[in-house]
């Protein structure tokens, strides 16, 4: 057989094909577990984060092995899950929000006309994080998303033990534009929320991402948020994710079940 044939061509082609993938499917197969791991403290990183508990030079894992506890959620009940019901799907370590909002079996239509945050599906179930402080609930730390302009942005909202005031919010999934709607990664713009007002006395959601800048004089400043110049619909993208997962379509029954107000902040 000639060595410019098309058969050994062909041969040839097929065998650097194989070995190629093989080599793809082996680092794959090796790294997944690294991926794992990394998304993992990814994750971790954004909760405390989200709660203002990152320290400079102390490892991740310790410190939300120490101060955090994870908790599953019956969203429609507002109560907690207890340990012994947890089955393979739904439990603490595995839960995958994405798989849960689209299981039609754990997760349920939301009417359009309340669908302020665009998922279609809310998740029946949630987990959220307590943070504590010695043997007593600090802050809570609660996952949030809804669409932006060109995404579904994931992240999570604290909020003090009194359930009224906002900690810190921040995102760890999106795909809004930099420099526009990915903004919502700016610190600056993330710090604002701290020791903002969610609810009125009354219960009301009060948080709002308003169109502009926050006139820091008036009295409403306490409950508003600066919104993302050139980017008005990750603006009230933002603005209306929050005000749903703090509404009675999110965590609602749970701030009523903990009895929101009775921890005054101190
Ligand atoms: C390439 C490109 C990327 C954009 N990305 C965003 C975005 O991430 N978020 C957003 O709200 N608007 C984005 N916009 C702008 C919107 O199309 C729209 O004009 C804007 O939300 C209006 O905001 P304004 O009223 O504050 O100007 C983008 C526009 C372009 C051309």
């Amino acid at each position: 057989m000639s060595s410019d044939s098309t058969k050994k061509t062909i041969i040839v082609a097929l065998g650097i094909c194989l070995v190629c993938s093989i080599l793809v499917s082996s680092a794959a197969v090796a790294l997944s577990k690294i991926q794992n791991e990394n998304k993992e403290l990814d994750k971790i990183t954004n909760i405390l984060s989200a709660g203002d508990l990152l320290v400079e030079g102390k490892p991740v894992r310790e410190i939300y092995s120490k101060s955090v506890m994870s908790l599953l959620l019956d969203l429609n009940t507002g109560e907690v899950v207890p340990k012994e019901n947890y089955t393979e799907e739904l439990n603490v370590e595995n839960f995958n929000i994405k798989d849960i909002a689209f299981d039609p079996q754990l997760s349920s239509a939301i009417d359009s006309k309340e669908d302020i945050a665009g998922i279609k599906r809310k998740p029946n179930y949630m987990v959220i994080y307590e943070v504590l402080k010695g043997d007593e609930i600090d802050k809570y730390i609660l996952p949030i998303y809804g669409k932006g302009l060109w995404s579904t942005l994931y992240g999570f909202i604290a909020l003090d033990k009194d359930l009224k005031t906002i900690k810190g919010l921040t995102f760890y999934e999106h795909g809004e534009t930099p420099g526009l709607g990915g903004e919502v990664d700016n610190p600056k713009w993330k710090a604002q929320w701290k020791d903002k007002q969610a609810f009125d006395e009354n219960g009301e959601v009060i948080i709002n991402v308003i169109k502009g800048i926050v006139d820091r004089s008036s009295s409403s400043a306490n409950h508003q948020i600066d919104g993302l110049s050139g980017s008005t619909i990750t603006t009230r993208g933002v603005d209306n994710l929050v005000k749903f997962w703090l509404g009675n379509n999110g965590y609602g029954r749970f701030f009523e079940k903990q009895g929101r107000g009775t921890h005054e902040q101190v």
